[in-house]
């Protein structure tokens, strides 16, 4: 074979050997022992724990009602009852005790993330009702019309 084909191919093999190499000292050990319900086996054991050990952040709407009644049973049977409180509130797992009280926050931003008008017409996101945040009272704040926790009231 000519020389100007051997030597870029000792360097392909050279290359693949040297990442072959490398695998054997940088893959950790529990790489792949998990059988091969995981995709190709490609999964590290150790991730389980590292996952559980994520501190949970949420509480979920079931409580907020405890102490928020008023609150709790406008949105329960509003067009936002499948939303979490903490989706607009923020996680809330201490509160009340830390934070004593949570910050509202009253942004545009808050309510376009769900209903700035999105042309999907092949996805469910294009038929939630969305508004154009230019052309919509732009300098108003949407809770000053809109009931966040009502919001098919009539608007004020
Ligand atoms: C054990 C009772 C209790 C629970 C459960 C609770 N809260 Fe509260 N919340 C309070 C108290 C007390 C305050 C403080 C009121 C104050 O200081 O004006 C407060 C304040 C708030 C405020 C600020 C109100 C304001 O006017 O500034 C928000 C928002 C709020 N809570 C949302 C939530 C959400 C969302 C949940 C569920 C994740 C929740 N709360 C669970 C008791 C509770
Ligand atoms: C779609 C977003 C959204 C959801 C969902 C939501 N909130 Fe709110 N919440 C707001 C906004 C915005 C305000 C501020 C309203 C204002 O300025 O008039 C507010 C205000 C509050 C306040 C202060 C008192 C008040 O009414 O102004 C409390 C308490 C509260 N929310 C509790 C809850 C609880 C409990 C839930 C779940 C049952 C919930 N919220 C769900 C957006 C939301
Ligand atoms: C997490 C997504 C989400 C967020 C955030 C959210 N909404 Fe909604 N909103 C919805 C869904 C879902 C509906 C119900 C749509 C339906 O059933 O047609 C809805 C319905 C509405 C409607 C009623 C439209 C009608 O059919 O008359 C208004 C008004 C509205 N939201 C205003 C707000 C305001 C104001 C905020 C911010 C405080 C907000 N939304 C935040 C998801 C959201
Ligand atoms: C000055 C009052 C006012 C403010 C501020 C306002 N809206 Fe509205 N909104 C209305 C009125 C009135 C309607 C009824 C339909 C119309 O006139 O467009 C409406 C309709 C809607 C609808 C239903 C659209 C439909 O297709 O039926 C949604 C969703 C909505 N608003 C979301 C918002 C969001 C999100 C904000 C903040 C970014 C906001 N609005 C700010 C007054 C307001």
């Amino acid at each position: 074979m000519k020389n100007h084909v051997l030597r870029p191919l000792w360097v392909a093999l050279g290359v693949v050997g040297l990442v072959l190499l490398l695998r054997q000292f940088m893959v950790p050990d529990d790489f792949g022992v998990h059988g091969r319900n995981f995709t190709y086996g490609f999964h590290r054991l150790s991730n389980i724990e590292e996952w559980r050990a994520v501190p949970v952040k949420y509480r979920g709407k079931a409580e907020c009602g405890q102490c928020h009644e008023d609150e709790a049973s406008a949105a329960g049977t509003s067009l936002h009852r499948n939303i979490q409180c903490e989706n607009c509130h923020g996680p809330a797992l201490a509160h009340p005790d830390s934070p004593a009280a949570l910050p509202i926050n009253r942004s545009r931003e808050l309510c376009l993330r769900c209903h700035a008008r999105l042309p999907y017409p092949t996805s469910l996101r294009g038929t939630l009702k969305g508004i154009d945040p230019i052309t919509h009272y732009p300098e108003a704040l949407c809770s000053e019309c809109h009931n966040p926790h009502k919001p098919e009231v009539e608007v004020s």
